[in-house]
């Protein structure tokens, strides 16, 4: 096959991060006998340094033509600390799910054997545990009118869903449970907000054109908590933009470390395949930083973006080898440098 990849590095341990999956990906092809190519892309604040606008039309353009993009991470600790910031590395990632119309963001949680006792959480409780996590993506607080009145003095997000959003990730999360152990956890907060009862209300309306799957809903608050008193209660969870950015983070501990967690993103166009984490400016150029989440992700590149399974699988087992032979950045405990992981994982491949 060949494969035309967008690779987006991005800022921070982004590009650290990304040459690991890329030589992964390079591994696999050479495996398997696929062809790759790859086009680099700014975003974020080197974006914002270069063009002055954090997601590019060059880089819109050639995510388009790329069959999937790669993408590290984006933020830059000089525009945290400015409110008054007009452009912002973060709205390049946001731009780019926009565009791409990216409304499904897939986070898997999973245990790896040789990690259990890493989780901050005890290892019963862990151990065993597997759940996707699929949070909307392109719609919510994150895309709803925002903006400031009195002067500046009162500010505003709107929690804005339609029909038709709810509608498409609902559809998807029922069908990834029919996939899965057949049991949905629908997250909201239905006591108190109007969006969240219009998900209730069609997650409800759905429920019988999906007569084997269990269906439960539970507030997000309680959700936050069940999460670590009992992860091994979820398969799947659906929820909207916040609430899935917030409890996804939350969720990364129960597998040991943030650095593990890969995610996809999917909807109209190239589907997009980035780790959960940040861009970790603390960590960037010194080759510390874990790449396995970034590696996770090119594995649901293979399996996503182009239904190659075997190629995922391979990825897979290398990185889980890898952890059970201590082959592991500082965040596990290891003392392997970011490009030792990846030159491991890749031969093993
Ligand atoms: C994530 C990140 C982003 C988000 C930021 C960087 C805009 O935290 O992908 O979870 O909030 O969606
Ligand atoms: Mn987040």
């Amino acid at each position: 096959m060949r494969l035309k990849i967008a690779k987006l590095p991005g800022d921070g341990i982004g590009p650290e991060v990304v040459d690991q999956a890329v030589k992964v990906v390079d591994a696999v092809c050479a495996r398997f006998g696929h062809e790759v190519s790859y086009t680099y892309g700014y975003v974020g604040a080197c974006a914002i340094d270069r063009f002055g606008d954090a997601y590019p039309a060059e880089t819109h353009a050639l995510c388009m033509e790329s069959d999937a993009v790669l993408f590290g991470a984006v933020g830059d600790p000089k525009y945290d600390n400015d409110p008054t910031a007009k452009v912002r590395p973060e709205q390049g990632l946001l731009a780019i799910r926009k565009q791409l119309g990216l409304y499904a963001n897939l986070r898997p949680v999973e245990t790896f054997k040789s990690l259990v006792d890493k989780s901050p959480l005890k290892t019963e409780l862990v151990d065993g545990a597997d759940f996707l996590c699929i949070r909307e993506l392109t719609g919510g607080m994150y895309f709803g009118e925002k903006g400031r009145k009195d002067n500046g003095n009162t500010a505003y997000d709107t929690n804005i869903y339609s029909r038709a959003e709810v509608e498409r990730i609902l559809k998807l999360a029922f069908e990834y449970a029919g996939r899965r152990r057949k049991h949905l956890t629908v997250v909201d907060k239905a006591n108190v907000l109007e969006s969240s009862r219009l998900w209730r209300q069609i997650a409800q309306e759905m429920e019988p054109a999906y007569p084997d799957i269990q269906v439960d809903y539970m507030f997000v608050d309680n959700a936050a908590m069940q999460l670590i008193r009992w992860p091994k209660f979820f398969d799947v969870l659906v929820t909207e933009n916040t609430f899935g950015d917030i409890l996804t983070d939350e969720a990364s501990c129960i597998s040991g470390s943030m650095g593990l967690l890969a995610s996809a993103s999917v909807g109209e166009h190239t589907s997009l395949f980035e780790p959960i984490h940040g861009s970790y400016p603390q960590a960037a150029g010194k080759n510390i930083a874990n790449p396995v989440a970034a590696i996770l992700s090119a594995a649901m590149m293979f399996e996503y973006a182009f239904g190659l399974m075997d190629e995922g699988k391979a990825i897979r087992e290398a990185v889980a080898a890898s952890l059970e032979a201590g082959v592991t950045t500082e965040d596990l405990g290891g003392s392997y440098s970011t490009s030792a992981v990846g030159d491991w994982i890749a031969s093993k491949i």
